[in-house]
């Protein structure tokens, strides 16, 4: 039987390094700005790669298919987390979600280069395509047997099988980016495009049983497996990722912002969100040469094209419940109860569970205590979104 045509055989190769491998660990550096310096991660490396540790057996790394790492602020505490979870507590299975351009892909980036040393094989592939699951269980068998001559399983029980055996018997990290695109739109969060169900089988086959491995699912919402499997004392955890709050300041240095006395409006504005923190910087930095207080004399939150087309695909994505809802929470002026929103609109009670339970799990609400009452709030960029885009 041949190997598929979608593999990609460059990725296989030991590919001569341009630069020397770095002891894993030795290139993080805090800088006095509290930004983690993008590390310099080869993207391929084989187990004959030589490293300045002898003591362990050298990782073997397929980061072909991830982007550029660059220098990250503010994310000491989470990636503290992760450690723990994954090389402390071996965690089988994580989720990282959280809203596009919250940092999900950048973070787990310098997770790899900070833990990489305890795994045999990293690898990381994006979904961004929706791949079958056969397409996704050859590939990463493809690199780990790294044997091209022997003719790999084409259905998903003997792919999974197969995986699940490399799994137990080695250590590896396996990084699955843009998950989303295997779930379903219409649906709340969580559900899978039909075609791509079997996925279920194969993250509840990670979660359930008992491996040396682990998978790191980026995701803008976590597969509904996770939500049923996570626990403190569970294998299974879940990290849904917030603004980076007062560090985004790097991010103004680096476009030139003037009235830093500003800044911190700007940043609660947007969330701490890095992508949307730089577009509109860059706004601010082409219309009002740097000007923060000029930008912000206009009272409104600004979305612009740029960002709208961020949040496009995420909202156009929700069910129908969800575009009702996040359509009532824009028009409640402030923090609303679940008591509130029952007399303001016409949801049943259960409707309005799975509603906000569902638009929380996607980042979209944000979800506040008070005098022993929970409140529910749209993300004001996310309200000021719906404002102009009305969804329903
Ligand atoms: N902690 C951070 N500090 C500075 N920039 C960041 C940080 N996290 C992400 N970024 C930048 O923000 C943008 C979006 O990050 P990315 O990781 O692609 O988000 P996501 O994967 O959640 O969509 C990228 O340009 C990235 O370099
Ligand atoms: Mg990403």
């Amino acid at each position: 039987m041949a190997i598929p045509m979608d593999f990609n055989s460059r990725r296989l190769k030991s590919q001569p390094l341009s630069s020397p491998c770095l002891k894993p660990g030795a290139s993080r550096s805090f800088s006095g700005d509290n930004s983690l310096q993008a590390p310099e991660i080869p993207k391929t490396r084989s187990p004959s790669t030589p490293t300045s540790d002898t003591s362990q057996p050298p990782t073997r790394l397929d980061l072909a298919d991830a982007p550029h790492i660059s220098s990250l602020s503010d994310r000491t505490s989470e990636l503290a987390t992760l450690e723990k979870w994954i090389v402390q507590e071996k965690c089988t299975l994580a989720t990282i979600s959280g809203l596009s351009g919250i940092g999900k892909t950048a973070l787990s980036l310098h997770l790899i280069q900070k833990i990489q040393h305890n795994f045999q094989y990293v690898i990381w592939r994006s979904l961004r395509h929706s791949p079958p699951l056969e397409t996704t269980l050859k590939n990463l068998l493809k690199f780990l047997l790294n044997q091209p001559e022997i003719e790999l399983p084409t259905n998903f029980p003997d792919g999974l099988s197969l995986l699940m055996e490399y799994l137990r018997k080695n250590r590896c990290l396996i990084i699955l980016d843009d998950v989303q695109t295997i779930l379903s739109s219409g649906q709340l969060a969580g559900n899978y495009r039909p075609e791509c169900e079997s996925y279920s089988i194969f993250f509840r086959q990670i979660g359930e049983t008992t491996h040396n491995s682990c998978l790191i699912l980026n995701s803008w919402e976590p597969p509904r497996e996770i939500t049923a499997l996570k626990g403190e004392n569970s294998p299974v955890r879940s990290l849904q990722l917030k603004g980076i709050g007062a560090a985004a300041a790097e991010i103004f240095r680096q476009k030139s912002l003037l009235n830093p006395e500003t800044w911190e409006n700007l940043i609660n504005t947007y969330r701490g969100n890095p992508l949307w923190l730089k577009i509109v910087a860059t706004t601010i930095q082409e219309i009002f040469r740097g000007r923060v207080a000029d930008f912000l004399k206009y009272d409104m939150l600004f979305l612009g094209e740029e960002l709208a087309a961020t949040l496009h695909p995420q909202i156009n994505r929700l069910s129908e419940l969800e575009k009702k809802l996040i359509s009532q929470l824009s028009r409640e002026a402030n923090l609303v109860s679940i008591e509130q929103l029952l007399q303001d609109a016409d949801f049943s009670p259960s409707d309005l569970f799975d509603g906000l339970q569902s638009l929380g799990r996607r980042s979209f609400v944000e979800i506040e205590e008070q005098e022993n009452e929970t409140l529910f709030n749209l993300c004001p960029v996310v309200r000021q979104y719906v404002i102009s885009n009305p969804v329903c």
